[in-house]
């Protein structure tokens, strides 16, 4: 099938990667030149584990293209997805203006049927503008050219999301005509050879599924760290609390690990646009909005840990962070824990050596580029050197098992603080260290 993927960022690149790996034609779109001259260069300009080598190898067999023109790309294509970003607005509700503008470039470029796929995460109607919008621009051509708009929700994630486009536990599809459900199951039948994974639904629940999805995890998470701030405060420990809970087939033991908060591209605009689109509905989304709030103040937790332990005032104090990215896998900071902690340290007057696998050039360039008094270091042992104390944000298997003589060597105070209860079974105390984790 030739497909055209518009938005080439972690979902653009990923699934259009997957669909030429399956022996589709795809050419990917986007609007920034230098990421497309990159692209067309052979450097990928995100870190997703598997994704380069499979991105070569289908440009080498002419299985996938770059460009930043939708209208030659387009003139082929059977299917066309949107999978450009819908960031947080002002007021929380997720910005659809780069998801309209696309719609408005496909009506005034489409020449034949096509399907439009809204794989964006978009709030409950989207699908409706985006055909108003094609239509619109279509009639100011005069032309009339039949297109299904289906929404095709993606639950990727970010550091195995080759892996999850390639096996997806499900693939939801949201499309009212019999034409473009076909046309689906035809793309996605060889992610799905094993077992049917196929959901058909209407549109509205389909652009639904996702929000809810992405809420009932973030709930899972923000549950859980609110059951360790209890943990703390009444002598029980959280760690033994998620074993005995998460046993319960019922609950399970995915995301109720205590930690310093969701981040992330999703969760975090998510839950906020969730709460926004109930609002406009009239309806007070209380459970999700204490979610959000629960997951700002867990944000602080390590560095009010910190500040209990040092005093308000940190000048002077070095501190050794060990993790940028909001979770292993990627060097992604959107809404890192990372970004807040750090800050709040900084502000205090401490000074801060990070060192991360994957995220420094992120940290420098995006995320902490105007907060001084950081420096990157390129080993995470170098980022202990001189420093007060470690901190642990981000749960990369480097940092698992680690030489904790080591570390107690290069500190100046034997002290770690586990944003990731990473370190509990380690019986840090018996070693020597001051040992601060959440929950406990
Ligand atoms: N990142 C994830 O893990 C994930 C998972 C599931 C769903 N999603 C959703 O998928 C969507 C995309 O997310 P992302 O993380 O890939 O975003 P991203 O910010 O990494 O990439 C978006 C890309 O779209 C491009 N773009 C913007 N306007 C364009 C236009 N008019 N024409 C062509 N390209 C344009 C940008 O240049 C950018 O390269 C969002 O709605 C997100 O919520 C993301």
């Amino acid at each position: 099938m030739n497909i055209v993927v518009i938005g080439t960022g972690y979902v653009g690149l990923v699934s259009g990667t997957c669909f030429s790996e399956m022996g589709n034609k795809v050419t990917c779109v986007d609007i920034d030149i230098n990421k497309i001259e990159k692209l067309n260069q052979g450097i990928i300009p995100i870190y997703e584990p598997g994704l380069e080598a499979m991105v070569l190898k289908n440009v080498q067999n002419q299985n996938l293209f770059f460009t930043t023109s939708l209208e030659n790309a387009i003139e082929t294509a059977e299917i066309v997805f949107i999978a450009v970003g819908t960031p947080m607005g002002d007021d929380g509700s997720a910005d659809l203006q780069y998801v309209l503008s696309v719609a408005k470039s496909i009506g005034k470029t489409m020449q034949k049927r096509l399907v439009v796929v809204d794989k964006s995460t978009v709030p409950i109607g989207t699908a409706d503008k985006v055909r108003a919008t094609i239509q619109a621009a279509l009639n100011n051509r005069r032309e009339t050219i039949e297109f299904d708009v289906v929404s095709n929700p993606e639950f990727l994630k970010e550091g195995a999301a080759i892996n999850d486009f390639m096996k997806p536990d499900r693939v939801v599809i949201g499309a009212k005509s019999d034409y473009a459900i076909e046309k689906m199951k035809q793309l996605y039948a060889p992610f799905s050879m094993s077992h049917e994974r196929f959901i058909v639904m209407d549109v509205r629940s389909a652009e639904m599924t996702k929000y809810a999805a992405n809420a009932m995890l973030a709930t899972k998470i923000s549950f859980m760290n609110e059951i360790a701030n209890i943990c703390e405060r009444v002598g029980a420990d959280a760690n033994q609390v998620r074993i005995g809970i998460g046993s319960d087939s019922r609950i399970g033991y995915n995301f109720i690990y205590p930690g310093c908060g969701y981040g992330g591209s999703c969760f975090p605009k998510d839950v906020k646009a969730l709460k926004k689109i109930a609002s406009e509905y009239n309806y007070d989304a209380k459970l999700i909005t204490s979610v959000e709030e629960v997951n700002d103040a867990q944000k602080l937790v390590i560095a009010n840990k910190i500040i209990k332990r040092f005093g308000e005032d940190l000048t002077g104090k070095t501190v050794g962070i060990w993790g940028l990215a909001f979770k292993p896998g990627t060097d992604d900071m959107r809404e890192a824990p990372a970004i807040y902690i750090i800050k709040e340290l900084v502000k205090r007057g401490a000074k801060i050596k990070a060192y991360d696998p994957k995220a420094i050039t992120e940290a420098k360039e995006f995320y902490l580029k105007d907060v001084e008094n950081v420096q990157y270091v390129n080993s995470k042992y170098k980022a202990l050197e001189n420093s007060e104390a470690m901190v642990l944000l981000t749960e990369w298997k480097e940092f698992r098992s680690p030489d904790f003589d080591e570390i107690k060597k290069l500190l100046k105070i034997p002290m770690i603080f586990d944003g990731r209860n990473q370190y509990n079974i380690f019986n840090l105390a018996e070693k020597g260290f001051e040992y601060y984790q959440i929950g406990k």
